[in-house]
């Protein structure tokens, strides 16, 4: 049952998709204080354990920790970091045996506090500003028929194209046709399968959405069409400034139509991204969105299907104000008005990016009305993305097009994917991805994945190896790193087989894993589960966070830790333990239930099949329109029914 609250006069997000009544009174667990804006305080069980959350920092457990859901560029995201890129405020309590399970909704676009037993052990409490907003609260038989429920409600999931389930190289710095086809080459030479290589901002001119460096790239069309003979798709990035330049008809239109965020004074807010000064759309805007969208046409004619939003929480390196107050200290400095020491260059130059004031700067114009960005600051990504797939709708209504963004709000699922931002060539971020990837779905997020090997920092051959055979389950598979790090595209490694093998497991378990997406895009369900909700019984299986039911066959353990011969693993139920190993061959042994050790080889991807269960496979291929059903067969229970759903 899903009931909806209103408090004083929410901005409507467009979240919910589904109509539901406003309920009266007040919601049947926790209690709801309006003195200080808005707050929800319930006291949690010590055994209650808390679900949600999307792309959040820690564990899929969210006890013990305060989050601030509001869209932030962090990339050096430790365990003590608060906000990520995206902000998603679904949670779950799902209560201890003998005690209330729920769901929360709560449909507010600006910064909101989860202070899920941080400040005190048993207490969640749910805070923000002002006391606008809607809340959903819905109860079920159980966690995860809350989730679903929860998903009946924001809408279908966004589905990508076939070739998105591909291999996709990707790289900071590629920049010119010479750089991709080297890419292309060395992994058609090794036989590595690839269907995507990504385009990061070099190929722009001067990082400006929609051009394309005439100098590299003199006939971008017949690139695209070389790349597609070589059943490759090129996907780039589009950022969410447009620079201020004289002469480019993205700003000069933008600028006629009145299509940017604007000052309290109705001037145009002018930040500094990637291409320098820039003005930021206002995506709330129907006009605005419409205009933007359809400057994606100018790459889907040259024959582009896919993108990347980025940049769009939106990211500040620096306003103009901020500019102009620097400018000042300098000038003083200079005059020696002040000393040099005096000044704190370091700690000015750190607290620049992403700064509150900055977000406090600028404004939307909503139905007529200049509201505040601050106050809707989590819905920004969310409409840049939606201006693009509602353009998409229009200009190439009969194909799928790829297309996933960096910042988001639940809503955002029924347009695109995402990808969760920069992180780093840290072993705790290989596991942070895997523990995001339910929280994700219940959230509405499908298409998903992280930067395999890790965005900044330097990556290690083991790493990468480790990452990726996590990477083979995740339905966005992209290998993607920061300029300046050590390269990591496969052939920067020693054992180029160990690559070429747990690549090639992808393709084998494409035809599986687009199954269970379709699946769970139709029935509104989790393509991976916490064990918790598919064991519920089971104390231990309810309490483990580093293994998952992905579909409703395997369930994935993968390795995580250097130097590890293999790892612990619980298995709920008699499994059949699987292990791809190098050269082909697949090594099967039924496991009872219990603990256990498994060895698992760094180029080896393990996973295992639920008892009564089978999974297709197929023979690898190097890209996704190769994969052969002839070569369809079963692992596993072979007496099992298996529903193959294709599109
Ligand atoms: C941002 C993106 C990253 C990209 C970089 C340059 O940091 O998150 O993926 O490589 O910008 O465009």
């Amino acid at each position: 049952m899903i009931q909806k609250y209103v408090f004083g006069e929410p901005f409507e997000t467009e979240a919910v998709t589904a109509l539901i009544p406003a309920s009266e009174g007040a919601p049947a667990f926790g209690s709801i204080c309006m003195e200080n804006g808005f707050s929800f305080s319930y006291r949690l069980a010590p055994e209650d354990i808390v679900y949600g959350l999307g792309e959040a920092n820690r564990g899929i457990n969210k006890r013990g920790y305060r989050y601030i859901s509001c869209c932030s560029d962090d990339p050096i995201h430790t365990e003590d970091k608060r906000s990520l890129y995206g902000a998603h405020n679904f949670i779950i309590v799902s209560g201890a045996p003998g005690k209330a399970s729920f769901g929360l909704f709560f449909d507010y676009p600006a910064a909101m506090t989860f202070d899920i037993g941080y400040s005190c052990r048993e207490h969640l409490a749910v805070s923000c500003e002002k006391a606008d907003l809607y809340l959903y609260v819905i109860t079920g038989e159980s966690a995860c028929d809350i989730a679903c429920q929860f998903r009946g409600i924001i809408g279908k999931s966004y589905i990508p194209p076939k070739f998105a389930f591909g291999y996709g190289q990707s790289r900071w710095g590629y920049a010119s046709p010479e750089d991709f086809r080297e890419v292309l080459q060395k992994h058609r030479q090794a036989h590595i399968p690839l269907d995507m290589l990504y385009m990061d901002i070099d190929y722009m001119e001067d990082y400006k959405d929609f051009t394309v460096n005439s100098k590299n790239f003199p006939d971008f069309q017949a690139f695209v069409e070389e790349m597609k003979r070589e059943n490759i798709r090129l996907i780039p990035i589009i950022d969410a400034g447009v620079k201020i330049e004289q002469g480019y008809p993205v700003y000069e239109e933008g600028i006629e139509r009145g299509y940017f965020c604007t000052r309290e004074d109705g001037s145009e807010f002018e930040a500094c991204v990637w291409p320098g000064m820039t003005h930021f759309p206002d995506f709330l805007k129907p006009e605005a969105r419409k205009w933007f969208g359809h400057w994606y046409k100018v790459l889907l004619d040259a024959g582009i299907e896919g993108f990347w939003n980025d940049m769009n929480e939106p990211a500040i390196f620096f306003s103009a104000e901020e500019e102009a107050l620097l400018k000042e200290w300098m000038q003083d400095i200079v005059e020696e008005k002040e000393t040099f020491h005096s000044f704190n260059l370091s700690d000015r130059s750190k607290a620049l990016p992403n700064k509150p004031e900055d977000y406090g700067r600028f404004y939307h114009e909503v139905d007529g009305k200049k509201i505040p960005h601050q106050q809707v600051h989590n819905l920004y990504g969310f409409n840049m993305t939606r201006a693009a797939a509602e353009a998409f709708a229009d200009l190439a209504p009969d194909r799928r097009i790829l297309l996933f963004s960096r910042a988001s709000y639940i809503g955002m699922h029924r347009y695109g994917g995402i990808w969760t931002g920069d992180n780093m060539s840290w072993w705790s971020h290989l596991l942070l991805n895997l523990k995001m990837l339910p929280s994700l779905n219940m959230c509405g997020f499908l298409y998903i994945g992280a930067d395999l090997g890790g965005f900044g920092s330097d990556a290690t051959e083991d790493l990468m190896l480790r990452w990726l055979a996590l990477g083979v389950f995740t339905p966005l598979m992209r290998n993607h790193s920061a300029a300046g790090t050590r390269r990591q595209e496969f052939y920067q490694f020693e054992h180029t087989e160990d690559f070429r093998h747990i690549i090639g497991v992808r393709y084998r378990l494409i035809p599986y894993l687009y199954s269970e997406y379709l699946k769970a895009a139709r029935d509104d369900d989790l393509m991976f589960k916490p064990l918790a909700f598919v064991y519920p019984q089971d104390r231990i299986a309810c309490h483990t966070e580093d293994q998952l039911v992905l579909g409703n066959e395997i369930m994935i353990a993968p390795v995580y830790t250097q130097n590890a011969i293999g790892r612990p693993v619980y298995l709920p139920e008699e499994m059949l333990f699987v292990k791809f190993l190098p050269g082909g061959a697949i090594y099967q042994e039924t496991l009872p239930a219990g603990h256990h050790f498994v060895e698992v080889a760094l180029n080896e991807v393990p996973l295992f099949i639920r008892k009564g269960k089978k999974i297709p496979l197929v023979d690898a291929a190097e890209y996704v329109e190769a994969l052969d059903m002839g070569t369809l067969c079963y692992i596993g229970d072979q007496n099992a029914p298996y529903e193959l759903t294709e599109e």
